[in-house]
């Protein structure tokens, strides 16, 4: 067997949790590989909407087991709140949810870090969701970071202190005062409460389970253009959020992975700061966000939006090995008479690309757009492809052709239960 990995092509926010939820019935294992609780997946299903942040979204079934990968960066005081408000939903996490040993930590410094950090860009801000992830990370490749293994050690206290007082020397130099008392309070009993879980070694449970023939599926948080490598940096987050994350996030080999399933909206959102060639400041943009509800399922902060990006797609898919192209929220859609699609961008110095440049971040790019006809009605009666309408089964057929991927879903609304599935997906 081969592990699939599902993650977005574009800023997040793509609908990856409803997806992961709506095909977990098919898996054995959802892994969450990296970011942390910067993500909001939101599921949707008999009448309850949930967002998730920290857990992967395959929590929902019982007889799913769930791992936090390697890869993750994981804040314990927003893990324990999730795990109780599952509780109450009749969801008991400790049952089928396993936590690498090597997952970092989010202190609460790191979080406070993450704050005058960005303070301190001023007006070249990223937008962080200031959950503590770039410090994490950061900690983590200059090999300072604790490890949630750790917390089972003796000395896990003596560890946290000189990492925090290190912290707490960075945080005078940039003149950034924070109250870490309680948030030490709240984080030493969260640390308690993760002790209760099966802490793992979850790149031999994960290769095990591949090779005694359990289907696997990595589960992506953000979006290709947030990675840190490949996304319009500096504004990014601070993991790889491509295909190539899954293989470290979770210690499995490039060569035993099979599909990749790529999301995309069927128009662009990006919540925070940074390059959005396609971004509409006009009565459309509105169009999308209020149909679409474009606020972030984390920070509660209005999405930016636009029309669908060719060349960014065709970046994200290019690396990530994209196998099949899933594309959601096609619905928000349902009022456009017309619907642009950006083919090319239009360089400062008048140059033509198809290619997602280097210089994304400083010059002003224009979207060239093609024009297609909207389909300009509902979508509420659609259940399988064939009933929906001409022009949407068009505006699918011409990005097929343009990205040489098939799409292989449709999803016409937040619900499970409104998702079309086109193709078998799955072999
Ligand atoms: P994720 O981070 O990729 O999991 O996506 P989010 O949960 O942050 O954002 C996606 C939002 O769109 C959520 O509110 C979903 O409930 C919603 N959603 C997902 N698919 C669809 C769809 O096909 N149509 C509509 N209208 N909403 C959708
Ligand atoms: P999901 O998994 C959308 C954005 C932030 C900011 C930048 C860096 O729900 O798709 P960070 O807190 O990571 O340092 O922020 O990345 N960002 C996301 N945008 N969806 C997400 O996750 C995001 N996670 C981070 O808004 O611009
Ligand atoms: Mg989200």
């Amino acid at each position: 067997m081969k592990m699939d990995v599902l993650l977005g092509l574009q800023w997040g926010d793509e609908g990856k949790g409803k997806i992961v939820d709506y095909l977990a019935p098919q898996y054995n294992v959802v892994a969450r590989f990296q970011g942390g609780p910067n993500a909001g997946h939101t599921l949707e299903f008999d009448g309850i909407k949930h967002v998730l942040h920290q857990i992967p979204s395959g929590i929902f079934r019982s007889d799913i087991k769930n791992v936090v990968g390697n890869g993750v960066v994981l804040d314990a005081v927003i893990f324990k709140k999730e795990v109780e408000a599952l509780k109450e939903l009749g969801v008991d996490a400790t049952k089928n949810l396993v936590i690498s040993k090597k997952t970092q930590l989010i202190l609460p410094s790191h979080r406070l870090l993450d704050a005058a950090y960005e303070k301190s860009k001023g007006e070249k801000k990223i937008g962080s969701t200031l959950k503590g992830i770039g410090p994490t990370y950061q900690d983590k490749i200059a090999r300072l970071g604790l490890r949630v293994g750790d917390v089972l050690s003796d000395t896990f206290k003596t560890k946290y202190q000189k990492l925090r007082d290190k912290h707490l020397q960075t945080l005078e130099a940039y003149d950034f005062e924070g109250d870490l008392d309680q948030m030490e309070k709240d984080f030493f009993e969260a640390v308690d409460y993760l002790r209760q879980f099966e802490l793992v070694e979850s790149e031999y449970l994960v290769n095990q389970e591949i090779n005694n023939g359990s289907k696997v599926l990595a589960e992506g948080a953000q979006g290709s253009l947030l990675d840190i490598d490949f996304g319009s940096y500096p504004f990014v987050t601070s993991s790889n959020t491509t295909t190539s994350g899954a293989c470290s996030g979770l210690g499995v080999p490039p060569n035993k992975i099979g599909e990749v399933f790529g999301i995309f909206k069927a128009y662009c959102t990006r919540v925070g700061g940074g390059p959005f060639p396609t971004e509409l400041f006009d009565a459309d943009g509105e169009q999308m966000q209020n149909v679409g509800r474009e606020f972030g399922a984390t920070t509660g902060r209005a999405r930016r939006c636009g029309w669908i990006d060719l060349p960014a797609l065709k970046y994200a898919i290019m690396i990530n090995g994209v196998t099949q192209l899933f594309m959601m929220k096609a619905d928000v859609l349902n009022g456009f008479e017309k619907i642009k699609v950006c083919t090319h961008y239009k360089l400062e110095n008048g140059e033509q690309t198809d290619i997602f440049p280097y210089e994304i971040v400083d010059q002003k790019i224009e979207p060239v757009y093609k024009e297609l006809s909207g389909w300009n009605t509902s979508l509420e009666n659609c259940s399988d492809y064939d009933s929906l309408p001409e022009e949407l089964k068009q505006y699918v057929k011409f990005l097929e052709n343009e990205l040489h991927t098939p799409i292989n879903i449709i999803s016409v609304g937040p619900d499970r239960t409104e998702t079309i599935m086109r193709n078998q997906i799955l072999a």
